[in-house]
């Protein structure tokens, strides 16, 4: 099997073991136009054309896999082939087929996924995953306003352990609550993306996470859970976290290289 898909599989037995994924809850996407050889890529549809609802010109020629719609990741961990399939984008750009290996209809979230590609190849990106997960204690910030606001979050969770920062160097993006599967929710992601995050908080339901390939977006996503979680028992435990103070802050940026 592909090996992005095998990794897919990994990850969506994480997000399982983490709470993250009830039911059919979050989809991933993967750009795996480079690792499909010409037969594979010539294989007749087996399902489709049908429409994106969006017409995206960087995505002429290339392939994905994407989670089914209403399919379990606990389920895709075991089966990744008959809980999500590899769809081909027509050349009209606003179509695709499906092409292996079963009739899977991809996640109600293509718009998001699709557009947020087609934005990453445009800006000539290496990034190939999309990830959307509810991770619970990062939804559960976003359920007052003011961790709503411009990087409140980033801030606070940077501060909660000197890692946070270094492997999530651009934050949390944030995002006001739309309906999910919206082509809105997909414009405002991008644009949040363009704002330089890489994950992005959907407001009351869950993040949008973009990286080179599924893990490294998994572990952006991981790692600012984490620094909520930290928030959360500090609070629990009576006091409002001190955080770590801006010199020390400035201190990692600076050790590690950091873009902000
Ligand atoms: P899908 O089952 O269509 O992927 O939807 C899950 C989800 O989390 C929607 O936001
Ligand atoms: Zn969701």
């Amino acid at each position: 099997m592909i090996k992005q898909i095998q990794q897919v599989a990994e990850v969506a037995g994480y997000l399982w073991q983490k709470g993250w994924a009830e039911r059919n809850g979050g989809n991933i996407t993967v750009n795996i136009t480079d690792e499909l050889d010409a037969d594979m890529k010539s294989r007749p549809a087996i399902a489709g054309p049908f429409a994106i609802g969006l017409t995206l010109p960087y995505l002429k020629g290339c392939f994905f896999y994407a989670k089914g719609t209403g399919r379990r990741m606990r389920d895709l961990a075991r089966e990744p082939m008959q809980n999500g399939a590899i769809i081909r984008i027509c050349d009209d750009c606003a179509h695709y087929e499906i092409i292996a290996d079963e009739v899977v209809m991809p996640t109600s979230e293509l718009p998001s996924h699709l557009s947020v590609h087609n934005y990453l190849i445009a800006k000539g990106s290496p990034y190939k995953a999309s990830l959307h997960t509810h991770p619970i204690e990062l939804v559960a910030l976003t359920h007052s306003q003011k961790w709503m606001e411009k990087d409140v979050a980033t801030k606070v969770l940077w501060s909660m352990i000197p890692e946070t920062k270094a492997f999530c160097p651009r934050g949390l993006g944030m995002v006001p609550y739309m309906l999910p599967g919206s082509v809105e929710l997909a414009d405002a992601t991008i644009k949040t993306i363009d704002d330089n995050y890489d994950v992005v908080m959907w407001e009351k339901h869950g993040v949008f996470a973009v990286d080179v390939d599924i893990m490294s977006a998994f572990d952006q996503v991981d790692v600012l859970n984490k620094a909520a979680l930290i928030y959360i028992a500090s609070r629990a435990l009576g006091h409002e976290p001190e955080g770590m103070s801006d010199e020390q802050l400035a201190e990692m940026s600076k050790a590690f290289n950091l873009p902000k």
